[in-house]
């Protein structure tokens, strides 16, 4: 797509003002996605007479505001018109026409212009340039359950599941409880730390315990624009029942030994009546 342009953007920092001209130019527009606190990839791919060398042009980035991250000025970087935000954060693929801009932050979220200007007799042309719309993102972390300690079924279910440094804003997070059909929200809190701009989510559970049950699983789920984040199953297991049920079992199996005692003892004192007896009839009969 050629598009005829006036390069009012040529005039950069410090007051250098490049000649006015009008250039045929290539305008691409390119999107980027980065991860917070890690590198963004600002393209300036040169599709025009490959056989030019970086030492014959100007190579420079600039953002919405016109502030310049950086300048490849006839091959070698030149500092003079670098925005201070932008100093120490980036550097240059020369094999790859790449800006690479580290450390980014939410702020940096919006577009760069890359321009590939030549230095000719009668002033600068514009050979090309490159729009990069760039977008940053955090994940979340993995939802976590909290619980108060040793639950019982007098204290009842109080549950806190959170989730930090995610962006952009989650629309909602909520707790899974093993056979409830309802979602679970109730205080959901959501924060924005307001230097990184990321979020943060919280939301908490109270209910009693389930009646005839001696356990359940929680599931908590926070889901964001583009992802639905499930934390690991969280049990809670009631501790009396299984006491209760061992004492019932031994007690059983102990009436169970003492009838079957009582049975043994009451057979051999049968025996032994038996016995006596007899020995009592026989003198009678000789
Ligand atoms: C950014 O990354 C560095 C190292 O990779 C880490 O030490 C630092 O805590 C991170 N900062 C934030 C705000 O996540
Ligand atoms: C690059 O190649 C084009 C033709 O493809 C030619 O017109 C131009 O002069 C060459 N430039 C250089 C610096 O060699
Ligand atoms: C830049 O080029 C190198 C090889 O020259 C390649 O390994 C690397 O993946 C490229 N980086 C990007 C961001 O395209
Ligand atoms: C963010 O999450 C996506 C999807 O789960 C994953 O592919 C990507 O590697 C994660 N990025 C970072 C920086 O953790
Ligand atoms: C929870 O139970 C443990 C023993 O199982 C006990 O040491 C602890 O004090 C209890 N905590 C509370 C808050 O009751
Ligand atoms: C749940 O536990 C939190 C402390 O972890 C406590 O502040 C809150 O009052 C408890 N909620 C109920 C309903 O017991
Ligand atoms: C809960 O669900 C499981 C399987 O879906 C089932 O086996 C169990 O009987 C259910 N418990 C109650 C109390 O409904
Ligand atoms: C962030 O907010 C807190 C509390 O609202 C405030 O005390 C702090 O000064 C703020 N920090 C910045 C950098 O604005």
């Amino acid at each position: 797509m050629h598009v005829l342009k006036t390069c009012a953007a040529c005039t950069m920092g410090l007051g250098i003002l490049f000649v006015t001209v009008f250039v045929l130019s290539d305008a691409a527009l390119l999107k980027r996605q980065a991860y917070f606190n890690r590198t963004a990839y600002l393209p300036c791919p040169f599709t025009k007479a490959q056989n030019r060398s970086q030492s014959e042009l100007v190579i420079f980035w600039q953002d919405q505001k016109k502030l310049v991250l950086y300048e490849h000025y006839l091959g070698k970087e030149k500092l003079d018109n670098v925005d201070d935000k932008y100093r120490g954060r980036t550097s240059f693929d020369g094999d790859n026409w790449t800006l690479r801009l580290h450390n980014v932050q939410i702020k940096d979220t919006g577009s760069y212009d890359c321009f590939i200007q030549e230095k000719t007799s009668k002033g600068s042309v514009i050979l090309q340039q490159t729009d990069t719309e760039l977008s940053v993102t955090a994940n979340f972390s993995e939802p976590e359950i909290e619980s108060v300690p040793n639950i019982t079924r007098n204290s009842g279910i109080n549950l806190t599941c959170w989730s930090k440094q995610g962006y952009p804003k989650p629309i909602k997070m909520y707790f899974w409880i093993t056979n409830s059909t309802n979602e679970h929200d109730e205080d959901m809190q959501i924060s924005q730390d307001n230097v990184t701009e990321l979020f943060s989510i919280s939301v908490s559970l109270s209910m009693p315990f389930p009646d005839d049950v001696f356990n359940v699983t929680a599931l908590c789920v926070l889901e964001t624009a583009s992802a639905k984040i499930v934390s690991r199953p969280y049990y809670i297991v009631l501790p009396e029942p299984q006491t209760d049920q061992k004492e019932n079992s031994s007690w059983i199996l102990g009436a169970v030994a003492i009838v079957l005692i009582a049975v043994f003892l009451g057979w051999l004192l049968l025996l032994l009546v038996k016995k006596c007896l007899r020995k009592q009839e026989q003198p009678g009969i000789s």
